[in-house]
């Protein structure tokens, strides 16, 4: 373990000022080459756990793993949000313990957001934690769920209710392991990245304005660019509020991690309406557009900003236009079942030009 922390605190290339642990992060072609390094500096044996459409990279993995001298086994669950459960979470456990791993072991997370909300629950509750890599796959995952360090699974009742906090000790960004992914995932991906240039950076809005055919092309310069700077805003958003539990309330210098929800609350309804056949990146998209909406009426964004927003949105071949079943009455019941409800209000996270947002009230009283 103590290789482990003082792995962690060696490269931070971002800053993550407020989280405990701090991740190493490594971002560039041909990451994963690291891997086993990584792995052998952690721990005395790993277990990688993927889903069934990565089985062939990751076993890729593991052979290279074992190349470097360490025990090395695979657990596959099948492709899709129905492995979040803590029924899986069981499974993998138990399957854990048959592969012999103890405390001295570490897992690999190979997956896109699935994978790595599972893995990392499962690496933070077995045997009473145990240190994980992340190693994601898809751009959701690049740009959203391995940063910040929150993992989870469903329940019945909701996506995300069972979850914790924990920080993989490393996370290695690949652009190459998004060749196979196929276009729609890249594109929902990128939902998440403009969200960023909206709320944080409006530099980096108008380098996906003026690359966009590039980074729709995949050219692997501009995907590295695009993925550090995104990363970059992320973790300076997260870094200020690690546990989302600063106070929701509008304030001109807000730091709270809750502005990572633009476009989510209506997001989030809109996916439950299409009973999670709307992919997560596109209830985003079409939910930055509904809620810039909110703020242009509110006289908090301006109309020629909304435009540009959604102009880039519509350029990068995401959706744009709330489905016909999206009507007022369904989507303010939905609004209000959601989890990150204060009192009767649910807080909005509205731009407030390109590069700046705040928090807003709206009740549903
Ligand atoms: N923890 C967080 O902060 C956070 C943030 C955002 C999203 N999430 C979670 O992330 C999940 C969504 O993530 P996702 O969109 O990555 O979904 P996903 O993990 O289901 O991946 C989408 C699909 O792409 C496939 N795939 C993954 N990588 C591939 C590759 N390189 N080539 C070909 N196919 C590939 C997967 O097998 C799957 O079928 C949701 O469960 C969501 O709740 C978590
Ligand atoms: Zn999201």
């Amino acid at each position: 373990m103590s290789s482990a922390r003082s792995l962690m605190r060696s490269t931070a290339p971002f800053p993550m000022t407020k989280i405990q642990q701090q991740p190493q992060l490594i971002i560039r072609t041909k990451a994963v080459g690291e891997l086993p390094r990584l792995v052998r500096k952690a721990g005395h044996q790993c277990v990688v756990i993927t889903d069934s459409h990565l089985r062939s990279k990751a076993n890729e993995l593991s052979l290279e793993i074992k190349k470097a001298g360490l025990p090395c086994s695979l657990l596959t669950v099948p492709a899709g949000e129905k492995s979040k459960s803590l029924v899986v979470v069981e499974e993998l456990c138990e399957a854990l313990v048959k592969t012999g791993l103890g405390r001295d072991g570490v897992l690999v997370a190979l997956g896109g957001g699935v994978i790595g909300d599972l893995a990392g629950f499962v690496a933070s509750v077995y045997m009473r934690g145990i240190p994980f890599i992340s190693v994601p796959t898809t751009v959701i995952a690049m740009a959203d769920s391995s940063l910040g360090g929150k993992t989870g699974v469903d329940l019945a009742s909701g996506k995300n209710l069972v979850g914790t906090f924990y920080p993989p000790m490393a996370i290695l960004m690949d652009p190459t392991l998004l060749e196979t992914l196929p276009d729609r995932e890249f594109k929902a991906g990128c939902a998440e990245i403009i969200k960023h240039g909206v709320i944080h950076d409006e530099r980096f809005f108008t380098f996906l304005e003026k690359n966009r055919e590039s980074i729709l092309a995949r050219k692997p310069a501009l995907i590295l660019k695009m993925l550090k700077q995104s990363a970059k805003v992320k973790l300076t958003i997260v870094g200020e509020d690690p546990r989302e539990a600063l106070p929701a309330r509008p304030n001109s210098t807000n730091r709270s991690r809750m502005l990572l929800n633009y476009g989510h609350t209506i997001g989030h309804a809109l996916e439950k309406l299409s009973e999670y056949t709307l992919p997560h990146g596109e209830a985003v998209a079409i939910g930055m557009i509904e809620e810039n909406r909110i703020a242009v009426k509110k006289g908090i964004l301006t109309k020629d900003a909304a435009t540009r927003i959604s102009t880039l949105i519509e350029n990068f071949g995401l959706p744009t236009k709330l489905p016909k079943e999206a009507t007022m009455a369904r989507m303010k019941k939905l609004i209000a079942r959601d989890k990150k409800k204060v009192g009767s209000s649910i807080y909005f996270a509205l731009p407030t030009g390109i590069g700046s947002a705040d928090l807003f009230p709206y009740d549903l009283a």
